[in-house]
């Protein structure tokens, strides 16, 4: 009797597996993401009528030991290399996700004509667009005359024979990971079995070759093809690629790097032709700024080891609405209704009676805490129609207390404000320190966020017939 092939139900999010199927997974909690797929190929069980084999034994080696620093291959695109740590690193795999239509192939085939050029053998194999078509945008970023080795395939077993024949690459991209499907497995194209089994196949490869293999992989909404997710712990780093059909600003993230930091970003702009390095992202990022209106306030980050400036927005405006409104862009909303929440208990600002929205400008994605001193001056200024000096710039952690505490790094973010021409800076009470390493900067330390009401609250302009009325309690 033929033994039925087991089938099982995965989870196109989250890769997890159920007997039956359901219409929500558990586990990740999406909705309609489970398909049925046969567990053929994933799974260990030892197979019925095969000896079990004995297992080999293999030496132990102790903590101490000949180490070199893993050789690297620098892209030549700088803000690419400062996110991965300096460069590929041969034998390693890296996935970058991002959304569709966001610059992946873009980015992977400017690094892969730079690569090649440096006289590197590099392959790109596009499992989603025709060789033509890889070759027109090759043709619109003027790089068509670079030696990259294209090919448009999608089955992992003749990538792998291609690619073990003559001389190994030093670098091939996988334009995408969700278009690969290896024989091994019987589940369709862009399920998570096959995106696993395909990707288990490639770092095989890339570790035995030592070669590096980039993936290209889609960050999926819906749930209808595996996202990248389900490869992520499988790879050496990952990063994702960010950015928003409004802004021409992209930015490159570490989410996972085994060689190197996940703090740093690189920042593109998207232009006609291709991706452009942006070196100095606050001189970006404030360009379009709006001088001298009310709600907003330059925020002093740091983004890994780098500081960037950028501008935060707030619009407090009374509501027509039982429950006001609280949108965010560019920033965590619960750590906005925190700061709501410090404003309202410790220093007599309503805003129950208000729709607030906060915004970062330019389409970055702040994740400091550092940033809440700049929201709530933002939102006070808004509210109190209340300009801040054009040339000040904010930063510092709220507590729940309502206390303005220290942030790391204050002198770095002090410097770029100082080089960008700002000339003061409303800080917590404990980087009064850092001043020394920047005398051009008027430093006004605050202790509790109370204080940058009050003072924001004197400067007030009342609107129409709503008079600037702070501390109605105390
Ligand atoms: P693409 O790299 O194909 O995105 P992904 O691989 O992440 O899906 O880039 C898609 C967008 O980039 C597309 O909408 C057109 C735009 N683009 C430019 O603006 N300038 C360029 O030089 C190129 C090649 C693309
Ligand atoms: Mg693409």
């Amino acid at each position: 009797m033929a033994r039925r092939n087991q089938q099982s139900f995965v989870c196109q999010n989250c890769g997890a597996a159920y007997n039956r199927w359901q219409g929500k997974c558990d586990s990740c909690g999406e909705w309609n993401t489970l398909t049925e797929e046969s567990a053929g190929g994933v799974q260990a069980a030892p197979i019925p009528g095969r000896p079990a084999r004995k297992g080999r034994v293999f030496a132990l080696e102790p903590l101490t030991g000949d180490t070199h620093e893993a050789p690297r291959l620098p892209s030549g695109i700088a803000e690419l290399d400062r996110v991965i740590g300096g460069g590929f690193v041969r034998g390693s795999v890296l996935l970058v996700g991002g959304d569709p239509g966001i610059g992946k192939s873009t980015l992977l085939v400017q690094a892969a004509a730079l690569l090649s050029g440096a006289g590197h053998r590099t392959v790109y194999i596009s499992g989603e667009e025709a060789v033509a078509q890889v070759r027109l945008r090759a043709e619109r970023l003027d790089l068509a005359h670079m030696p990259v080795e294209l090919a448009a395939e999608t089955s992992i077993e003749d990538i792998i024979a291609t690619l073990s024949h003559g001389k190994i690459p030093r670098l091939i991209i996988i334009d995408s990971i969700q278009t690969m499907w290896t024989d091994s497995i019987d589940s369709a194209p862009g399920t998570v079995t096959q995106v696993r089994g395909s990707a288990q196949a490639l770092i095989r490869f890339a570790k035995r070759a030592g070669c590096a293999v980039i993936l290209v992989g889609h960050v999926t909404k819906d749930g209808q093809i595996a996202g990248p997710r389900v490869v992520e712990h499988m790879v050496d780093a990952v990063l994702s690629f960010e950015g928003d059909g409004a802004h021409q600003f992209r930015i490159l993230r570490a989410v996972k790097n085994r060689f190197g930091p996940t703090d740093e970003i690189g920042v593109f702009e998207m232009t006609g032709a291709g991706l452009r390095e942006v070196a100095n992202p606050s001189e970006l990022f404030l360009s379009e700024r709006d001088l001298g209106s009310p709600g907003t306030a330059v925020f002093a980050g740091i983004e890994g080891t780098r500081p960037l400036l950028v501008e935060i927005q707030a619009l407090a405006a009374p509501t027509s609405l039982g429950t006001p409104r609280r949108a965010v862009v560019g920033w965590d909303s619960s750590r906005l209704a925190m700061v709501l929440a410090v404003l309202e208990a410790h220093c007599g600002v309503r805003l129950s009676g208000h729709d607030v929205y906060l915004n970062v400008a330019g389409g970055l994605r702040i994740q400091e805490p550092a940033a809440d001193l700049a929201a709530a001056a933002a939102l006070v200024s808004s509210l109190a129609n209340a300009p801040l000096p054009a040339d000040a710039v904010y930063f510092g952690e709220v507590s729940l207390s309502g206390a303005v505490r220290p942030v790391p790094q204050a002198a770095a973010r002090l410097k770029e404000a100082a080089k960008l021409g700002f000339a003061r800076a409303v800080v917590p009470d404990a980087a009064r320190s850092d001043a020394t390493a920047e005398p051009a900067m008027a430093l006004s330390t605050i202790r509790s966020l109370a204080d940058l009401v009050s003072d924001i609250a004197a400067k007030g302009k009342p609107r129409g017939n709503q008079p600037v009325r702070f501390r109605e309690d105390g």
